[in-house]
């Protein structure tokens, strides 16, 4: 029992995208421990629910890649708090033979996702402000050669938060990227973290990427993308000014 401790999230209201599984299931479980009222969505409806359930948060079906279903999940309610985390991968041996629904399902549900839910969820937040974080990735900070179809998703996702947040900033909205290196969740394919960890790569616990969320939650700054890698600290990412810019 929490008794009478301070949540950092006490009495706010939290939407989590993608919360059945992985690094949204963790976030969603930390900002209900943290005292949140939180709503998580999914599309895998069994493990959503049963999570829900074991947090104390609701549950509700919801494709990010459905605008309508945007619309509804936000209709007459009021949110403190946005994770839209929800993601696929994608990857290709060649990319002459790559479909395009592959191309299109990742881009609607990495990134066009993205600009609907920020609009439903500052639609939500109007009046009294709040913060939304984004699970973006480095994938999104460097060339990603291993998934560039991925990769362009998350750059589009970063590209997204650093310039819709100027505009969110008047109505007293913060957005950032929270931009990890690999986590051990299933998005990994089979054998997951152990075959990464095999090849000799660092490998984050889910927890640590929801507690990246709660402290860029809480965060001052907005338009950041913060890295998020095994033992390192989170730090946000200094981005180049490009020479000649007049933007
Ligand atoms: N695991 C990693 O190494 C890693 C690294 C960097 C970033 N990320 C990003 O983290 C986020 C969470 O991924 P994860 O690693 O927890 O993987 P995961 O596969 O365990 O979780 C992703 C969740 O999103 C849900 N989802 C997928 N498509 C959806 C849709 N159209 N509508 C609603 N929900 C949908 C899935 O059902 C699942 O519950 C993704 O955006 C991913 O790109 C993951």
């Amino acid at each position: 029992m929490r008794g009478m401790a301070v949540g950092r999230f006490d009495g706010m209201r939290a939407l989590v995208s993608g919360g059945a599984r992985g690094i949204g299931a963790s976030t969603a479980a930390l900002l209900a421990a943290e005292g949140a009222q939180v709503v998580m969505t999914d599309v895998l409806d069994d493990e959503g629910r049963a999570h829900a359930a074991s947090i104390g948060a609701e549950y509700a079906h919801l494709d990010v890649a459905d605008p309508g279903a945007w619309r509804a999940i936000g209709d007459g309610q009021r949110f403190d708090l946005a994770v839209l985390n929800a993601g696929i991968g994608a990857r290709f041996e060649d990319l002459l033979d790559v479909p395009d629904d592959v191309i299109t399902s990742v881009l609607a549900t990495n990134a066009t996702s993205l600009l609907v839910a920020t609009r439903e969820v500052a639609r939500c937040m109007a009046g009294e402000g709040g913060s939304i974080s984004v699970t973006a990735s480095i994938a999104g900070l460097v060339a990603h050669t291993q998934s560039p179809i991925y990769g362009a998703s998350k750059w589009a996702a970063i590209g997204w938060v650093r310039s819709i947040a100027p505009w969110l900033e008047p109505r007293g909205i913060r957005i950032n990227a929270v931009c990890p290196g690999l986590v051990d969740t299933p998005i990994l394919g089979p054998g997951g973290g152990d075959r990464m960890r095999a090849m000799g790569l660092a490998v984050l616990d889910p927890s640590e990427v929801a507690e990246a969320h709660a402290e860029v939650l809480r965060s001052p700054v907005t338009g950041a993308a913060f890295t998020v890698q095994a033992g390192r600290p989170v730090a946000a990412f200094e981005f180049a000014p490009v020479p000649g810019y007049q933007g």
